[in-house]
């Protein structure tokens, strides 16, 4: 093992090369003749082990001289060479951790050895200990980047899970809504026909001069003629829900589909009271879509805005009802079309479902429930996106994204 090095700082000459010759076996001895040349000595020496410094200086004490090594370094042990007579600031030194040992002058070699061996054990250990030290650190910072990783990885992981669940449910939701739609076709075509047949023959008793004109039988025969045109109605909805081919697409200003629902549903919303304000922005750039498809949605929407804020009134007549209709182009690239109402907002279990085919709150007879299906299955063919944001007993808006 490469001998440790030992910075022995003395102003006589003579002590030096004593001290030089006792030990010269069992360390690298280093000498200075001032605490100038200590200092210098010890610069290019950083990794010596122990000092040992002559209390009686001129110019400067030993303990002053420690004082300054230790302030550039506290690793070294420091040793202080002394006679009786001036131990008293030595031994504050000590106390202050800036000295390990003092050694009484004139000094005997064989204990200043087993001294000198004694701060050199101690300073290997700190070394080594050092040493554990840092590589402790490193072995930390390296598990806290591991940790990271992983950290990362999980939530990656997270992630990915949330997507693929929402994926099946979209999948699920699309299975559900295709067989749900072909059947509904089927049967909307079967039942169809006895409806035609049905719808003809109560024509036929109406104008047939054998029954003549009583009153009960007419009344009956016209309410059976409404109710045909009703289950009519109904399964051009259902046809509708389960067609997916587009018409034909066409350049338009993305406010036309909502003009054209807002002329038919105007005075629908004047009748009854429905305050309706319309705030369609101008100058919008132009998108090529299904203008029928997309003012089927908006229909929709506006049909179910009239039916929510009817029933709040319904519910509470100080409401004042009111519907807005808005279209304008949000900060990014999407052109918004919004119906908000104040009406019965939403439930989150109706929330949950309204989606749905079929789904409806509405009496037994008053909907079919596929309204916002159909919307959204539409929106969806149309690459828009449909959202909604409904709280129960204020209101609930009903938004189409498209995107430019
Ligand atoms: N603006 C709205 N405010 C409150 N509830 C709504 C609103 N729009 C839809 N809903 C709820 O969602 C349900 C489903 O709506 P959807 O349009 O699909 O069918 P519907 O309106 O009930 O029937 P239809 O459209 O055939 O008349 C409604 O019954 C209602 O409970
Ligand atoms: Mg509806």
């Amino acid at each position: 093992m490469e001998k440790s090095k030992l910075l022995y700082v003395d102003d006589e000459e003579i002590n030096l090369s004593n001290f030089r010759i006792a030990f010269r076996d069992d360390f690298q001895v280093l000498t200075a003749l001032s605490g100038a040349d200590a200092l210098d000595v010890f610069a290019e020496n950083p990794d010596t082990a122990i000092i040992v410094v002559d209390q009686k200086m001129a110019g400067i004490s030993g303990v002053e001289l420690l004082t300054a090594l230790h302030e550039i370094d506290p690793v070294p042990i420091r040793i202080i060479l002394t006679a009786y007579s001036d131990v008293g600031d030595i031994i504050e030194a000590i106390n202050r951790g800036r000295i390990y040992e003092y050694i009484l002058k004139p000094w005997n070699e064989t204990e200043l050895r087993a001294s000198l061996k004694k701060a050199e054990e101690k300073f290997l250990l700190f070394k080594e200990n050092a040493g554990l030290m840092a590589e402790l650190k490193e072995k930390n910072k390296e598990l806290l980047k591991t940790n990271q990783r992983l950290l990362d990885e999980i939530t990656k992981q997270q992630k990915m899970e949330k997507e693929l669940f929402a994926k099946q449910l979209e999948l699920a939701h699309a299975g559900r809504l295709s067989s749900l739609g072909e059947m509904a076709s089927g049967m909307a075509h079967e039942i169809h026909q006895p409806l035609t047949v049905i719808q003809l023959a109560a024509e036929g008793v109406r104008t047939s001069p054998v029954f003549g004109d009583d009153p009960l039988l007419m009344e009956s025969v016209s309410d059976i003629i409404a109710q045909v045109r009703r289950a009519e109605k109904i399964i051009k909805n259902v046809r509708s829900f389960a067609r997916s081919d587009l018409g034909s697409l066409q350049m338009i200003d993305p406010c036309l589909p909502l003009a054209n629902s807002l002329s038919f549903f105007r005075e629908q919303f004047r009748a009854n009271g429905i305050e309706l304000r319309e705030e369609l922005a101008a100058g919008l750039p132009r998108i090529r879509t299904d203008l029928h498809k997309f003012e089927q949605i908006v229909v929709n929407f506006l049909s179910n805005a009239r039916y929510a804020v009817s029933r709040r009134v319904g519910e509470n007549p100080d409401c004042k009802p009111q519907v807005r209709a808005r279209v304008f182009q949000d900060s990014g690239d999407m052109i918004v079309v919004e119906i908000k109402d104040n009406g019965t907002g939403m439930v989150p279990e109706v929330k949950e479902r309204c989606l749905e085919p079929f789904f409806t709150t509405k009496e037994v007879g008053e909907g079919t429930g596929l309204g916002l299906s159909i919307a959204h299955g539409i929106a969806r063919e149309l690459g828009m996106k449909l959202e909604f944001a409904s709280e129960p007993g204020r209101g609930s808006v009903f938004r189409l994204l498209i995107s430019l």
